[in-house]
Order: structure tokens, then sequence, then C-alpha cells
């Protein structure tokens, strides 16, 4: 089924066939427009940019690439193709038929799931809005812009959801969405790690390999769930997602490739003097992203992930490799501080759906760092980045009460504070990664000293193609 782009709102949900849902919408629409101009991309706003737009939900055919104003990208409602007769695939309801309605002994919990996943959307867009001054090359503003306009697009999907199911509270969230302001004292977005300045590209693309990543993993956790337009929606957002992905995960090999040229000719392995990036403060950003993702998964025993999970609303990722999808009876063995060393606790199974989809994102992120480590060695230098141990500077959970080094052991408050500027980006690190981003590289085909060039470019198109035309 093909989506029709002239519509005033494309989609593939017969919104035609409602118009009172329609009609909401549309008036949500030009609100939405305003926040975009307020707190979208800082400048911009008549270039052409070389986007993909959403055409088709079918594994080939939906993404189709054009010059377009980000101002008037269209932003649409697109869920996956029903799956016939779909099954809950666990907790307490495992088996029964998925719900196409919501039901209203569960309505304020997928709400709270909804606007929480919505928040993160327009979150990352004003998080980001100041890069394009700065950014590397067109390629990589392209790219950026790209993540943008569909971090956009996932607002809509789950705004759709909010004013198709929850009536007038779900159009009340909906204005919400657009009030909050990502750092903001008295609105601020409701998860931390949403309201961290992403202040150069470093930042971006741990942003983009990490953050996103967390919404990969949430995504994926929202695919399972009963509710069966929820997991629909979750479902096309995650073909969107593994794009943004890609950025972050490239676009910190290219950094680490870059510095690993320059840091192998110099005596001291230093990177910044010869314009790029000392890899140890690529490995401090590494530090901060991580941990602070690691929160957005929640506490390591969570009474509100068992119950989303005993009554269907949210499963775990990839819900049908796990071995069991009741989990009533089994628990799970966590290993938690007590005074100055670690002891392992039993859980019980479903207290600890959190730890399992944190597992599944560590195994995933670990991957990646496996993979800028050959680069490394495939640059003839002997650093080595790595994760730090899960435990390592939490806010939220069970370790955030104690301090952690980045193996994971118990330290002081004040062995953490003395060690803090060599595990965490200092002030000093931020200086000298902005001193080697004071402005944009527009020239087609040219790339900052700090990044090394992408393997190929977007949609087939060369190194040197105008990504990004300027009036
Ligand atoms: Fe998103
Ligand atoms: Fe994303």
């Amino acid at each position: 089924m093909s989506i029709d782009l002239s519509a005033k709102i494309p989609n593939n949900v017969d919104l035609d066939r409602d118009p009172r849902l329609r009609r909401a919408l549309e008036a949500w629409q030009p609100k939405y427009v305003d926040w975009w101009n307020e707190m979208g991309p800082v400048g911009f706003a008549n270039a052409d940019v070389y986007l993909r737009t959403a055409i088709d939900v079918g594994a080939q055919g939906w993404a189709n690439f054009g010059y377009v104003k980000m101002p008037e990208y269209r932003w649409g409602i697109f869920l996956s193709n029903p799956e016939a007769d779909r099954k809950i695939g666990f907790g307490d309801v495992a088996d029964q038929p998925a719900w196409q309605d919501v039901p209203g002994e569960h309505r304020a919990a997928l709400r709270r799931l909804i606007v929480t996943q919505a928040d993160t959307e327009p979150a990352s867009v004003e998080q980001q809005r100041n890069l394009g001054a700065i950014a590397p090359s067109l390629y990589d503003l392209r790219n950026l812009f790209q993540v943008n306009v569909e971090e956009g697009r996932h607002l809509w999907a789950m705004v759709y959801l909010l004013h198709r199911y929850f009536g007038r509270d779900g159009r009340d969230e909906g204005d919400e969405l657009l009030a909050r302001r990502s750092g903001s004292v008295e609105k601020p977005r409701i998860l931390s790690t949403f309201n961290q300045p992403v202040e150069d590209w470093l930042d971006f693309f741990m942003f983009t390999m990490f953050t996103d990543r967390d919404g990969k993993f949430q995504l994926l956790s929202l695919a399972e769930s009963g509710f069966d337009p929820l997991a629909r929606s979750a479902q096309f957002m995650l073909t969107e997602e593994a794009h943004h992905l890609f950025v972050g995960e490239t676009g910190i090999d290219r950094i680490v490739q870059r510095s690993a040229e320059v840091a192998r000719t110099d005596p001291n392995g230093e990177a910044f003097r010869h314009g790029a990036i000392d890899l140890p403060v690529i490995q401090r950003y590494l530090n901060l992203w991580f941990s602070s993702c690691l929160d957005l998964f929640g506490g390591e025993v969570s009474s509100n992930a068992a119950t989303y999970f005993a009554n269907g609303l949210k499963g775990r990722p990839h819900e049908a490799r796990f071995p069991n999808h009741v989990e009533h009876n089994e628990v799970r063995t966590l290993e938690l501080a007590q005074d100055d060393h670690l002891v392992t606790r039993e859980v019980a199974a479903r207290l600890a759906v959190n730890e399992d989809t944190r597992d599944a994102y560590i195994q995933d992120c670990d991957r990646a760092v496996g993979r800028w480590n050959r680069t490394l060695r495939n640059a003839g230098v002997s650093y080595e980045l790595r994760l730090p141990n899960r435990r390592f500077n939490r806010r939220i959970g069970e370790h955030s009460d104690t301090f952690f080094d980045p193996d994971g052991q118990p330290i002081t408050a004040e062995q953490f504070t003395r060690s803090m500027d060599q595990w965490l980006p200092s002030a000093a690190d931020r200086v000298a990664v902005r001193a080697l981003q004071t402005r944009a590289v527009t020239t087609p085909g040219q790339f900052a000293s700090w990044i090394a060039p992408p393997l190929r470019g977007i949609d087939g198109r060369p190194m040197d193609f105008q990504y990004v035309r300027f009036d």
C-alpha cells in the first residue's frame, strides 16, 4: 500500500475514514510546525536537504530520496502492516489475542508508556539544534537533518496513538509534548539524558550511538506490546532508527580512525595538536553517554516493569528469544554493592525485566566497541576503547547511591571526585573539542580534520555530492 504524500497528513491509517480524528490532528499540525520553527535546527530552514521520506512501509520501498526544505518535510503517520491473528507473546496474557483497542484497566499505564517514549523524540531535536553551524561535512549535515526530521516523525507516530486512543487526555498530552523543553528548569523533558546538552559533534555521534540505541531497545520492547497499534508503530519506527544508529556508530568509527592515524605519528600519541581528537577524550565522552543511557532502562529491581510485563504492555527485546515468556516463579541474580564490597542477590525475574533489556543493550554496544578497536588495531595503534562497567556513574537504580570506578568496583565519593576528570569529559576536554569545531565545512566532498570520510555516500551518491544546497 503506497502512501499519498499530497494528503495534508500523509498516513496509512485511513485518516479519511475518521473525520473527527483527522480534524484533531490537523489542529495539532500547525502547533507542531510552530514548535519545529522555534526549536528545530537553527538556520538551514531554506536549505534544500537530500532527505528520504517514507512512502511505503514495505521492506524495500519505504524510502524515497529527494531535495526537501525541512519545514516542508512530509511528516506522516505510518504503522507497519498488521499481522493476522497476532497473539501476545509474554506475561500473564501470553497467547491471548493482541488488543486493537486500549483495555480500560491498562489505559493509564499505556498512556504513560507512550508519553515517555514520545517525549524523547522532540527532546533530541532540541538537543541537537545548534550542530548545523559546526558540521564536519555536507554528508554529516544531511545525516543530522535526516535524524532530526525522523525524530519529528516519531513524535507524530506517538501523537497519533494519543489522539486516536486516549481522547481528551491524549490530546492534552499531545500539546504538553510541544510545551516541554530539553534542559528547561521549569518544564524539562521527562528523562534526564534528554535534558543533557549536546554541544559538539562528538556528543552528537555518542548520542546517536548510545541514546538512539536505547531508543532501539525501548522500541523493540514496545514492538512486543499486546496493544497492537503501539506494536506496529514501534516496528516502523525501528526501520528509521536503524539509520540513526548507523550515523552514530560509523561517526565514532570515523573519528577514531582519524585520531589513530595522527596519534600513531606523534611521540606521545596525541591527536589534538594535529587537528584530531585525543583518544582518551573519546573514551571519556563514551563513559558519560553510555552510563547516562544505562539509566534510561530504569531500576534493576522495578515493580513498574514487572507490572508492564505481567499485563502484556511492554515485553523484552526479541521476546521470542527468551526461553520463558511468563517468568512466574523464576529468579535472577543481581550483583549489588553493600558497604564497600559486592554481594549477589536473587530477585524475582519479573522484577528484573529492565536488567534483561539492559543486558541486550550492553551486548550491542560492546559489539560496536569491538569494531572501533579493530579500526584502532588496523591503524597500528595499541590504545583500546572499552565500555565502563554498568555500575559506573549511575543516577538511577540500585547503583546510584554508591560510587564505582569504571571497572565496577565500589569506591568512596572522594576517590570518585579525585578521578572524575580522568573518567568523564572535563571542561578542558570540551574546550579542546570545540576548538576543532568552529565552523561548518560546506564544500562538497570535504571533511573536517578530526573525522575520516565515510566509506560510501548516501543513496549510492558520490562523496562529493551536494547533500545540502544553499541558496
Ligand atoms: Fe526516535
Ligand atoms: Fe532516533
